[in-house]
This record gives structure tokens, sequence and C-alpha cells, in this order.
């Protein structure tokens, strides 16, 4: 076969591929309803009521997914018709709410109805069901999932290692230093059976080949194939400068500035970065991803290896670079999950990561991508809680680390500062 390395080979047609799209969002809720005026509270609660059966209605006709919620919905999904028509019973008969939670047969149906209620009766009501459906539901911290008053104390890190570490961002504004000295280790020694590669001079770093490794075992697991084929891995500043010029002579500067990074600004110097494709045993072609009948695959479940879709069809305004569904980069977890379920692209996780710090918020994330803020008093006892540290001006960064904690990943944002991934969970990573 005769794979050409470094070369991205997927280039994206304009075909309908069935690729699907990661950033879709699961549909839900509407527009949210005014409330009739001069309503007593109980007309209220009888107009949300309505309201909410309407709503789920629909929702069933439809067929709609409903977006995964914290709590798990217990037992049969709910008779649409007999909500109803208890919910109008018991205001009929003046049934308290609390009799309504006890009685129902689906405790979380009924949780929602019940603050909804409680909402009324509090003369809150903007917070209307169909909102209800498009917030985001709130992690709860209840207190027995909680660390009260955690000390934090401070470890030092040398202020110039920003550029280090599963975090770091590199783009057209934020060039990689050290793209020919990163650590790197050979794929073709390391790697599983599970998957090709396209030469075997490809390298990553550790972290990003045992990732990978899994990432195609995971794979080969689910789908019965293994036939995933690395086509590009580490470049060093040569192997980029010829991706370029190949590029720029084969199509011209202008187009080759979408599909590929100048030298010093690509991710792929890093060694966190794959370029993947599928080799076909029948004549030993490459297939692209986008035309892969398990293509989806991949973007569908990379998160849950620690990697992300680097150039979303929808944030080239931001990355510059265009779609790219064959180019994945290593950042670990519980990042990767929050990132592909939250549709961001790389920039705009690491600058909303910024927000969080210890004397400010935490951000709480989960390893399925759902998140919250919460406060360094108050750690919770799963997951893992992350923030930002900025750098020093002085030779070494004071990082606060929540004492008696000892899983914790400090990396930098090749930017301006460090992100510091603590796991808060008890069970043994
Ligand atoms: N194809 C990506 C943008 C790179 O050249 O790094
Ligand atoms: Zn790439």
């Amino acid at each position: 076969m005769n794979y050409t390395p470094n070369q991205d080979p997927n280039r994206p047609s304009r075909q309908n591929t069935g690729y699907s799209n990661p950033n879709a969002r699961p549909q839900g809720g509407g527009p949210r309803p005014n409330l009739p005026p001069n309503m007593t509270p109980q007309q209220k609660a009888e107009y949300l009521r309505r309201l909410e059966a309407q709503r789920r209605a629909e929702q069933q006709r439809r067929g709609n997914e409903q977006r995964p919620k914290y709590r798990k919905r217990k037992g049969a999904k709910p008779n649409v018709g007999l909500i109803f028509f208890a919910a109008v019973i018991c205001v009929v008969v003046g049934i308290s709410v609390h009799q309504i939670s006890k009685n129902s047969a689906d405790p979380v149906e009924t949780d929602s109805l019940l603050q909804t209620l409680q909402d009324v009766e509090r003369g809150e009501t903007t917070n209307t069901p169909a909102e209800q459906e498009q917030t985001p539901p709130p992690f709860e911290t209840e207190g027995e999932n909680t660390v009260p008053a955690v000390e934090f104390s401070s470890v030092s890190v040398n202020s110039a290692d920003i550029n280090q570490g599963d975090l770091i961002l590199v783009n057209y504004e934020h060039p990689y230093s050290l793209a020919d000295t990163v650590d790197t280790v050979e794929v073709y020694s390391n790697k599983t059976a599970s998957y090709y590669l396209s030469t075997t001079n490809h390298r990553l770093t550790e972290r990003a080949l045992n990732a990978m490794n899994r990432y195609a075992d995971g794979f080969a697991a689910d789908t019965g194939l293994s036939e995933i084929l690395v086509v590009s891995a580490y470049r060093s500043m040569a192997d980029q400068q010829s991706v370029w010029d190949s590029k720029v002579q084969s199509n011209g500067e202008e187009y080759a500035k979408n599909y590929v990074a100048v030298p010093g600004h690509s991710e792929h110097h890093t060694g966190m970065a794959l370029d993947l494709s599928f080799y076909r045993p029948s004549d030993g072609a490459s297939v692209p991803i986008s035309e892969h009948e398990q293509g989806f695959w991949m973007t569908e479940h990379c998160a849950e290896y620690g990697f992300i879709l680097r150039y979303p069809e929808s944030k080239v305004d931001i990355t510059k670079i265009s779609y790219e569904p064959w180019h994945f980069r290593f950042v670990g977890k519980p990042h990767a999950a929050v990132i592909m379920r939250k549709g961001l692209c790389l920039e705009e996780y690491i600058a909303q990561i910024k927000n969080y710090t210890p004397d400010t918020k935490l951000l709480h994330a989960l390893e399925d991508g759902t998140t919250a803020e919460v406060t360094a008093s108050e750690l919770p006892t799963e997951g893992y809680v992350i923030y930002y540290v900025p750098s020093a001006e002085t030779e070494a960064t004071e990082i606060p680390v929540p004492s008696g904690y000892e899983n914790y990943i400090i990396s930098g944002n090749n930017w301006d500062g460090f992100i510091v991934t603590v796991y808060v969970g008890k069970e043994s990573q």
C-alpha cells in the first residue's frame, strides 16, 4: 500500500454522506408561554399542568428523545393522559402538593410538576415547564454528597511549563514551541492489534497512544471491525513544512490555510493529534471517515477515550480551520466529554475554564460531560473539579490543590496559565 504519511487523506466531500453532526443537540421544549394575567395560584397551577401535558403529548407524538438527565427515570414511561387526568383531579379535589408527590407512579415526572406547583405558590412563575426542558439540569450537590471546608495547599510549578500538558491550545494564535523536542513514543511497537498504521514511523505522546489503543479497541469491540487507519500523528517542524508546501503547491496558499496549519502552529507537533481513516482490506485503499459506514462511531465515542473532534463544522470562524472529520485531539477525560457534550471547540473551552478559579467557583464535571458550578469550600464526592490558575510572572507559579486529594493533573494551556483537574470521586481511578 502506498499511504503517504503526514497527509490529510480525508478531504471532506460535499455529498451527504450520512455523517452525523457531533454538535447536534437534542431538541426539546418550546417558546416560553406567557401566563394569562390575573390568575389565582390554583388557576396558574392548572394552566401549567395543562401546558406540561400538552408538551409531553407533542413530544411523544414527534418521538423526540428526551435530554439525558442526571437522575435516571425510574419505572415505565408516563402515560400522558393519565398524568393529565390525575393532575386535573388533584386540583379539583384540592389534594395537597405533598400528596401528589406521594401518590405518583413516576417520581421524576412528579418532581417537575411539584417544582412548578411550589413555584406557583411562591409566586415564581417565570421558569415554566417549557423553559425547564431547555435549561440543562443543575448538578445536585446535596449535603451528604459534598465534603465541607476543604483546605487548599500549594504546589509549585515552573511558570514556563504552560506549554506542557493535555490541555495546551495550539492554533493560529498560539504556536507550539516544543515541536522538535516533545517526548513521544513509537506507535508501531506499542499499539494494540485493533488498528492499522499508514507508516511504521508514527509517534504519539505516551498518554495519547494509550488512549488511541483503547479507542481502537473500543471500536473493534463495538463494531467487530479492526480497520481504523492512523494516517498522521506527531509531526516535526520539517514534517509540517513539507505538508504545507505540498498543499500550497497543489491547491494554492488560500486553500492550504483552511486545512493545514502554518508550521509551528499545528497540533500535530504536540504528539496528541491524529488523522484517522479506515483501511479497506480488499484493495488496501484508505476510506475517509466521512464515507465509511462506521465513521459516525468515531465522533460519537471519541470523548469516552479522551479525544475531541478538533475542527467541527460549526466552529470554523473560531478555529480558522475547515471542518476536518478525520482530525482528533487527545485532551483527556473529563474535558473531552464536556467539550463534545456541549458542542464546544477547544478555543471556547479553554477560554471558559478561565472563569473558574479557587477563590471564585470551580467547574464540576462528570465523565459523561455534565457539569455544574461548585465552590472550593464544598467539594463534591464524585467526578472531577476543574479550575484555572494564571501563570505567575516569576519563575514559579504556586498552584492551590485541595489537601488530601492525590489524584490531580496540572496542565498548561499554552496561553497564560494552568488548568487543574482534580478527581474528587471516592472510587480509585
Ligand atoms: N490539519 C491541521 C489543521 C494541521 O495541519 O495541523
Ligand atoms: Zn490533522
